[in-house]
């Protein structure tokens, strides 16, 4: 069971993404509308098939990209029925168990936050997805959403803290940058609910908490009571147009040697390596403007970004640094040469000056 913890700076959420080695099935938890494209940049990294979308529940703070997974990857959404969510492939009940290669996660009704929250346990009973009912030396807040901090109280209490004391906790937030923690620790220190702190201090503590509204409360929840439903794809068609582009998990647009050839006449190619490099044996694509790696912040000002560039080098390193000297880091009109000369010449595309 391989497992990555992906961060949301802008809403603190933390996305999970569990994968098997051997059959590379994966499941993907809470992830964030905006780090769709990230988040799918892994997924297809490491070549993994996305069987389901997971949601903790009806988040108030962030979009999913359920929905955009679902249409991308035919992956299922999975939601309690208790979250009244629609758009969903299966409704989660307490105890029902989602089975990937072969790890299986257990599902536990844990309301209180929402009334739809679930946590999810593996099957050896290592680690647990807590969402928002279980957060490191927290808890979810319980005064929006049918929050109830009597029944979070009782969901932590006696079905997360009767898990083994090793069990690690990893929860869908946290605003200290803390990763995880396990329920022993949880059970001893967490100062809401730990050590000896009945129901009436619990609840004593979440009637003063004086947080603030959640900023994207009124987006967030009529969009993820949709399992993220958008009838224009939104993020799916701002895909670039000019050209069949994959995004790659390290920020940037990569464009393989087949598509920039079927493009060359609509594009202008930079190529980034040094002048003796360029006019060397590997060859150069014909219509291609030479400016050296350490020229281009100096001409920043050349380019347009409104036109489409393809930085091209050796073997499609330096042409990922040139798009961030040159201001088009993350901009749909600057992509980098995977693999760059090197498997442009192995895909027996044509060079100018070239030697075999
Ligand atoms: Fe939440």
């Amino acid at each position: 069971m391989n497992l990555r913890q992906l961060f949301d700076p802008v809403s603190c959420t933390y996305t999970y993404l569990i994968y098997q080695e051997i059959t590379k099935e994966a499941v993907i938890i809470d992830p964030v509308f905006e780090l769709y494209l990230r988040d799918k940049a892994l997924i297809d990294e490491l070549g993994l098939n996305l069987k389901y979308t997971i949601e903790t529940h009806v988040h108030a703070d962030h979009i999913t990209s359920g929905w955009l997974f679902k249409q991308s990857t035919n992956s299922e959404i999975l939601i309690s029925s208790s979250s009244g969510a629609t758009n969903s492939d299966r409704m989660l009940g307490h105890g029902d168990i989602i089975e990937f290669g072969d790890i299986k996660l257990k599902s536990l009704y844990t309301p209180g936050h929402t009334n739809g929250c679930m946590s999810f346990v593996d099957q050896n009973e290592s680690m647990v997805f807590t969402g928002d009912a279980l957060l490191i030396r927290g808890t979810g807040r319980t005064d929006f959403q049918e929050g109830s901090s009597h029944a979070l109280y009782e969901s932590v209490k006696k079905k997360l803290f009767s898990l083994p004391n090793s069990c690690s906790v990893f929860p869908a937030h946290d605003y200290n940058g803390i990763m995880s923690s396990t329920i022993g620790e949880e059970k001893t220190f967490n100062p809401r609910l730990g050590g000896e702190l009945s129901d009436n201090d619990f609840v004593g503590s979440m009637d003063n908490l004086n947080l603030p509204h959640p900023k994207k409360i009124d987006e967030a929840v009529p969009a993820n009571l949709q399992c993220g439903f958008r009838e224009d794809g939104s993020l799916l068609s701002n895909y670039p147009k000019w050209a069949r582009l994959s995004y790659a998990f390290a920020g940037h647009w990569d464009i393989s040697s087949d598509e920039l050839f079927s493009v060359l006449s609509l594009v202008q190619v930079i190529d980034v390596r040094e002048k003796e490099e360029y006019l060397g044996p590997l060859g150069f694509i014909k219509g291609s403007k030479n400016i050296p790696l350490n020229e281009i912040s100096e001409n920043k000002s050349y380019f347009d970004q409104q036109k489409n560039y393809v930085f091209v080098c050796r073997a499609g390193g330096r042409s990922v640094q040139a798009i961030k000297n040159a201001g088009l880091y993350k901009n749909q009109n600057a992509a980098s040469l995977r693999g760059g000369m090197i498997d442009w010449r192995a895909n027996g595309f044509s060079v100018e000056n070239g030697k075999d």
